[in-house]
């Protein structure tokens, strides 16, 4: 019965196991697909993509790289869509995909879904897309918010996540008067400035800052996932050098929980955090709502300070993203305008447009009305032990793991290198990268269309067919590697 359950989570995994089976993985030479089968593969986009090709080939002449989107940079090009439903996209040559992409996580209705189009379409014909002014909808939404999640009393709307995390990052400096900011490593924030740092992987601290000034990473700091020891020493050595003002997490762990966190996990670092006087920010622009009306403070139980939202806050239409949380850290928001303090400055032309308000109020209605995040997070579960069954029928070292309709499928173990063995992370990153190119190439030319080839978000739309089907395209592709 999805009726009583809350979260999409039905129960949370083993994390020492997975990890042991990552490092199992990651210790092993790789298992690439082989040579013939994925020559294969790839002469799949050659005859059956030939506009895409077309398309993306023109298109570099005018946008860096072909196309627009980090996530639609697929080996060997990329796909131009031209429609997308439900569970499925379609392809400008007519090839039809599963779709567990899901724009990158914020569609848990599944994608282009009717009744939410409907209101936005009544609306834009009212008011137009923005006026700058309020609109009623900036309060249904925030006031939504507030009863799915109790800890954000007040909500501040802007454009993305990476904006949000800005603001907030800005706000607990000014509330706190303290300078250091914590993330874990490999997790990702977004792109502002003082975000990229530890990206992707554990430990490289500024390895893809470029542009960036060393000033404005200078007061971040990255502590290695679920080493609650290395995250006290920080904020214990911070005391000295300015203070910890706030810990991000990404709560079910760094990259949407591909470097997954113990169950107990955020509690401790709320626990840390009181101790230190930082505040807490959740960063939940994937979780928000994806596992469940509560998001991940709800299933895990504990309170942040402030939370990011994005994607599913505006049910993936334009412009998502905001920060909410506490009244007094919240004020600081306002207080340029009601003089009650220091002010973080955020602003944005398009912020809390009535678009995007319209559409995340309905689209949070019809998820909360559907049971989407569980039904979603079921599809997951089902995804996940089918694929766990291909793993061991072949006796392949490959990882699969959810955290509800987040699915993770490690083949190529790129993910999981990290800092502590440098030589083995020079040495291997190429070709495990390559791999993982490879594993979303013969995933696509199977009908699968997954998140660079080792991430798959599941949607209300995703029924068992959908999911056994999708599971005997994964085996052909498994079953093929050397
Ligand atoms: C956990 C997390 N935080 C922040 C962001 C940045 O959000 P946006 O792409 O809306 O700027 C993302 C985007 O994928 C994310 O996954």
């Amino acid at each position: 019965m999805t009726g009583t359950q809350l979260y999409a989570i039905s129960q949370w995994h083993d994390t020492d196991e997975i990890y042991a089976r990552l490092k199992a993985l990651v210790s092993q030479p790789i298992r690439p697909i082989k040579r013939e089968r994925m020559n294969e593969f790839l002469s799949y986009f050659e005859t059956r993509c030939v506009r895409s090709k077309s398309l993306t080939d023109q298109a570099k002449q005018f946008i860096p790289g072909g196309v627009q989107h980090n996530l639609a940079f697929n080996y060997p090009f990329p796909l131009a869509v031209e429609k997308a439903e439900g569970a499925y996209l379609w392809d400008v040559d007519g090839n039809r995909y599963i779709d567990f992409l899901q724009a990158g996580g914020p569609t848990v209705l599944g994608s282009n879904y009717a009744p939410v189009r409907d209101k936005v379409f009544t609306l834009l014909q009212s008011c137009g897309p923005v006026t700058g002014l309020f609109h009623e909808y900036e309060f249904k939404l925030a006031q939504l918010i507030n009863r799915f999640m109790p800890s954000i009393e007040m909500f501040r709307m802007l454009g993305s996540g990476t904006e949000s995390v800005m603001a907030a990052i800005r706000a607990t400096r000014v509330f706190t008067g303290k300078r250091k900011v914590i993330k874990a490593g490999g997790a990702y924030h977004g792109w502002s400035d003082p975000m990229v740092y530890g990206l992707h992987v554990p430990g490289t601290g500024r390895h893809e800052s470029a542009g960036i000034p060393v000033g404005a990473t200078r007061d971040t700091q990255e502590f290695y996932p679920n080493d609650l020891n290395h995250l006290r020493r920080l904020m214990m050595l911070n005391r000295l050098r300015g203070g910890t003002a706030a810990v991000i997490l990404e709560p079910v762990g760094p990259e949407s929980g591909t470097r997954p966190v113990t169950r107990d996990f955020n509690q401790k670092v709320r626990e840390l955090c009181d101790e230190f006087g930082a505040l807490l920010i959740f960063d939940e622009v994937v979780t928000g709502f994806r596992l469940g009306m509560g998001g991940a403070q709800g299933y895990f139980g504990v309170k942040p300070d402030l939370t990011i939202f994005g994607k599913c806050v505006t049910g993936g239409y334009p412009m998502a993203g905001g920060v909410g949380g506490r009244r007094d850290v919240m004020l600081r928001f306002a207080a340029g305008v009601s003089g009650t303090g220091e002010r973080a400055y955020v602003g944005g032309t398009l912020s809390a447009n009535p678009l995007s308000c319209v559409a995340g109020y309905h689209a949070l209605l019809e998820m909360e009305r559907t049971n989407a995040p569980v039904v979603a997070g079921r599809a997951g579960d089902r995804l996940t032990q089918g694929l766990k069954a291909i793993i061991e029928r072949y006796k392949l070292p490959f990882v699969a793991y959810n955290q509800g309709s987040i699915v993770h499928l490690e083949t190529s173990g790129v993910m999981l290198l990290d800092f502590k063995n440098p030589l083995k992370l020079m040495r291997e990153v190429k070709p495990r990268r390559h791999m993982m190119e490879e594993m979303g190439a013969a995933y696509m030319a199977s009908g699968l269309i997954t998140l660079a080839g080792s991430r798959m978000y599941t949607s209300l739309a995703d029924t068992d067919e959908v999911i056994d089907d999708a599971l005997n395209r994964f085996e052909d592709v498994l079953k093929s590697v050397i």
